[in-house]
């Protein structure tokens, strides 16, 4: 299968000068696919011309991605300072950046990392695949103090040359507020959920505005999430009829839809697909066809507050529902 020629592939430029894809491939299993399928998925996304890669500690999988990195250096399909690899800090790491980073650094075999992310903002640990209604004892709301912390620790290994760039995720306006006069060293992305029916208008702007780059999670409303992430009022993103019907006026899948969308409205997508025609279609659709202003607007209306990743397993003692989580009434919930 040819590869989608890199000249033409979208990027930005850093403050540093590097460059940055306008989209990655994201490799969280979902607890449905095996670290090796989603191994040769990277795999095949570098042969397909993907540069950038979503990895994390949690995802379980860092150990057989390394193994496929590995092989397309080896290969010399492509070389370490072309690829963008990100990881992220686990929750029950927030204390120990330095040694998540570091086993993260040996199992990707990438001698350091692009952008290393704060998972989430809290060191509530849940194991991986846990109900949707396990609680862990220990669980704490954000604290500035402890957040700060863990952040200070990416710092030194900026310092070290061990990582590239900050990332945060799963953050709120007042969570950033909170933070953001504190940091030494600006965070240069934030990972958030963004797609056609979730659109975090607010937290999308505030992120533009302070001059971070906005990282897109489930471009395409996650078709097939863990089971403990579905809700019986969830919306399937590319089921609805305004999707469809831009779909069928450009001849193409409605996951193209969604990721021209979201290419096109300054957020940067990051797909996974471990089906080789899907995830090159994906790269190759932000080269080409875009949506016109008509069909970017009519998906703008399509905002139904739909978030997928609650994050009940995250909650604290006393926390009323997962909706502590986001602080939508504007200030902190403690
Ligand atoms: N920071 C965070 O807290 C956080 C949270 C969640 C996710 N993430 C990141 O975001 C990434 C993406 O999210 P996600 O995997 O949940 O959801 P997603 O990318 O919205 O959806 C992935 C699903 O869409 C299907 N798909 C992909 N391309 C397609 C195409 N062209 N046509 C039809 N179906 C297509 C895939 O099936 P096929 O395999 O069959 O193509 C796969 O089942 C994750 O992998 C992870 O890296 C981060």
């Amino acid at each position: 299968m040819e590869a989608v020629n890199q000249d033409i592939i979208p990027k930005i430029t850093l403050s540093d000068g590097r460059e940055m894809p306008c989209i990655g491939m994201g490799t969280f299993g979902s607890d449905r696919f095996s670290a090796l399928q989603v191994a040769d998925a990277v795999y095949g996304g570098i042969e397909v011309g993907y540069r950038m890669f979503d990895c994390a500690a949690c995802y379980g999988n860092e150990k057989e991605i390394g193994k496929s990195l590995a092989k397309a250096f080896d290969e010399g399909k492509v070389k370490r300072d072309e690829l963008f690899i990100m990881t992220k800090i686990w929750n029950d790491m927030h204390r120990k950046v330095r040694e998540s980073c570091l086993k993260s650094i040996e199992e990707l075999q990438c001698d350091y990392v692009d952008m290393l992310y704060i998972h989430w903002p809290f060191p509530n640990y849940h194991p991986p695949g846990c109900d949707v209604d396990a609680r862990n004892p220990d669980s704490k709301p954000f604290s500035v103090e402890e957040f700060t912390d863990t952040y200070r620790q990416i710092e030194e290994l900026v310092g070290e040359g061990l990582v590239r760039y900050i990332g945060i995720s799963n953050m709120t306006i007042p969570k950033l507020e909170a933070v953001l006069p504190l940091l030494k060293i600006k965070p240069t992305a934030c990972e958030i959920e963004l797609h056609p029916a979730f659109q975090q208008e607010e937290l999308f702007n505030y992120l533009k505005e302070h001059d971070i780059i906005v990282v897109g999670y489930m471009p395409m409303g996650s078709p097939a999430r863990p089971d403990r992430d579905m809700m019986p009022e969830d919306i399937a993103d590319l089921k609805m009829p305004e999707i469809v019907g831009i779909a069928e006026a450009h001849g193409i899948p409605t996951a193209e839809v969604a990721l021209k969308w979201a290419y096109q409205r300054g957020q940067i997508p990051i797909p996974f697909s471990i089906t080789k025609e899907h995830y090159k279609a994906n790269l190759r659709c932000l080269t080409e066809d875009p949506l016109n202003e008509e069909e970017m607007r009519l998906i703008a209306t399509l905002e139904r507050g739909n978030r997928l990743v609650k994050g009940q397993v995250f909650l604290w003692e006393g926390a009323k529902d997962w909706h502590a989580l986001w602080d939508e009434d504007g200030v902190i919930v403690s």
